[in-house]
């Protein structure tokens, strides 16, 4: 199936909205974190579409250009980079975004995103720079191409927000061969393909993590979602998120995780979330006790660091927060004050740290 132009933006669909969500309120947080830095920052819409869909509701162009202004009044220094290659949809682009590129908010560049990754990368040298990368399909993720923006901006605060079709993907896998190892990187995902002991949803969590793997190289944390469609099980792409910094894994973990629950349970008198991405806080406690067992003194923020990324979504930060808390008073856990609500350096372990007098 190829998907036109004309037919997606005819109106957002539910898992647009579902990604517009995740990037619309991320960016809050994360523009007025990283403006800390004093220095502009940069977010890169590379596949920006028209802006605005036929039923009027917002693409992610309009959605980023007006979080920029919002915070603009706040001492926010950010602007908007727009890539689109389709004549059509850049023409409609540059009408709908037209006040804030008066407003030197918004900067549409018409052409292939890949083809102006260099220009883009020499522009934004040494600012932090957000990478929108939101095409149809994944014809132009090949993995060679990402890898000069991840080489180059690694030093800096830049993250990514990916949308990879696994959809699409196998697709692409069964007609085009070559294209699909430049995607990937390799050849790799052939052999979780061919073997017939897996099912369908076993080979995508394989092939997604090993896809993650990839950025591993590049960022310190990645996260990813599922993006649903409405009223079925699967996964219409997942959103890759990827970051050196932990607090962006942290909002991350968390905002994907609301939307995704969202998603998945309104409307319905069950948990309709699979049984193996429930938010099931017993496992969480397991966890986090083998954590520390392993560690024998560990602190909270550590143990985040360590879980988080593995579950990612599945459980909020309060949910750490909590457990370890009620473990302290359960007195399966100690920490070193002896207080159970503790910050995020102090240690903990599953024996009793000696008193000042006992040391
Ligand atoms: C999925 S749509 C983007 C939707 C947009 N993020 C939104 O929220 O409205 C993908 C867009 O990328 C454009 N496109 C396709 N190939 C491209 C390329 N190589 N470089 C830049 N844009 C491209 C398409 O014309 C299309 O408008």
């Amino acid at each position: 199936m190829v998907i036109k132009p004309k037919e997606f933006f005819k109106s957002k669909r539910s898992w647009s909205i579902m990604k517009d969500r995740i990037l619309g309120w991320y960016l809050i947080p994360y523009l007025t974190k990283v403006s800390k830095l004093k220095k502009m920052v940069v977010v890169v819409d590379g596949f920006a579409g028209k802006g605005l869909y036929k039923d009027g509701s917002e693409g992610s162009p309009i959605i980023i250009c007006k979080t920029i202004e919002k915070l603009r009044n706040k001492g926010v220094k950010a602007v908007a980079i727009l890539v689109e290659s389709n004549r059509e949809c850049f023409n409609e682009l540059k009408k709908n975004i037209k006040k804030y590129e008066d407003s030197k908010i918004a900067f549409p560049e018409f052409g292939s995103f890949n083809d102006l990754v260099p220009t883009i990368i020499e522009e934004t040298e040494g600012l932090p720079v957000f990478f929108y990368i939101d095409p149809f399909g994944i014809k132009s993720l090949e993995f060679e191409k990402l890898e000069r923006i991840f080489e180059k901006v690694k030093r800096y605060s830049t993250e990514v927000l990916i949308n990879f079709n696994y959809k699409a993907f196998r697709r692409v896998a069964e007609v085009c061969p070559e294209l699909t190892k430049k995607v990937m990187n390799g050849i790799w995902y052939r052999e979780i393909l061919k073997n017939k002991s897996l099912s369908d949803n076993q080979k995508e969590e394989m092939i997604l993590e090993k896809y993650k793997d990839l950025y591993r190289k590049y960022f310190n944390f990645l996260g990813s979602c599922p993006v649903m469609y409405k009223d079925e099980q699967n996964a219409k792409y997942h959103l890759i998120f990827a970051t050196s910094h932990f607090d962006g894994l942290r909002l991350m973990n968390n905002k994907m995780g609301d939307v995704y629950r969202d998603f998945y349970n309104k409307g319905r008198l069950f948990d309709a979330i699979p049984p193996g991405k429930r938010r099931d806080l017993k496992l969480l406690e397991r966890d986090i006790l083998d954590l520390i067992k392993e560690f024998g003194t560990i602190n909270k923020e550590h143990i985040k660091k360590i879980i988080m990324p593995k579950l990612f979504m599945r459980y909020k930060e309060s949910d750490y927060n909590k457990l370890i808390s009620k473990l302290i008073k359960e007195e399966k856990i100690y920490s070193e004050t002896g207080r159970s609500r503790i910050n995020g350096l102090e240690l903990i372990s599953l024996t009793k740290f000696p008193k000042e007098s006992e040391k």
